[in-house]
């Protein structure tokens, strides 16, 4: 069955880019973001990762391990790591996992028999410090994910795990952000003292509080 949200990420161990590896001591007390790529030296795969890595100190200041992994073989991803760093103008810093037994990509569902036989779609796994799955998503194979997006909802569940509030539609860092509706409009003018905006009794805006 696939993993659904709240659910406990699985552990595993695998062989990497980076030596072996025990998914839970990667991780730590830090979140994780697992991502799942059909397979090594295919252009939109190559992309892909070489947007992630130019994006490693944006994952690191969120205190976020990131972790990739597709059925091709380890000396297979050593190689193709070469390519992504001279093409993308970056440097891989990241494990590759190479999940040539499906191991992996079996405990968390990456394969999808309708869209392949044999290799992973393009999943994304957010997993708190807690081991718990944040988020999930899909992409086929033809669809580049958006790495940013992947930055603005790790942004949004960091704050919204500290803060009585919610996220609207399209929100970035720094944008007003909307109150719980647990929250009583008189309690929120005294947690929230940069104000509230009372739009309707449901829908209460008040400035970012800070993540940290
Ligand atoms: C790619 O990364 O370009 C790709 C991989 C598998 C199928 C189609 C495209």
């Amino acid at each position: 069955m696939s993993l659904r949200l709240g659910d406990t990420a699985p552990n595993f161990k695998a062989v990497t880019s980076k030596g072996d590896i025990d998914f839970y001591e990667f991780l730590g007390d830090s979140w994780g973001v697992l991502f799942s790529h059909p397979a090594d030296f295919t252009p939109v795969c190559t992309t892909e990762l070489g947007r992630t890595a130019q994006l490693q100190s944006e994952f690191d200041k969120r205190n976020v391990k990131v972790l990739a992994v597709s059925v091709d073989p380890v000396d297979k991803h050593l190689g193709w790591i070469g390519d992504i760093n001279e093409t993308q103008n970056t440097n891989v810093e990241f494990p590759l996992i190479a999940d040539d037994d499906r191991t992996v990509s079996g405990l968390y569902d990456m394969i999808h028999p309708n869209a392949s036989a044999t290799a992973t779609v393009r999943s994304v796994f957010v997993i708190g410090p807690d081991k718990k799955v944040k988020l999930t998503l899909t992409y086929p194979a033809s669809t580049g994910r958006n790495f940013l997006e992947i930055l603005r909802v790790i942004d949004s569940m960091q704050l919204t795990a500290k803060h009585s509030v919610a996220t609207p539609a399209d929100w970035n860092q720094g944008d007003d952000v909307i109150i719980s509706t647990a929250i009583k409009t008189e309690d929120a003018l005294k947690k929230f003292p940069k104000g509230v905006k009372e739009i309707k009794p449901y829908l209460r805006y008040t400035a970012q509080p800070a993540i940290d």
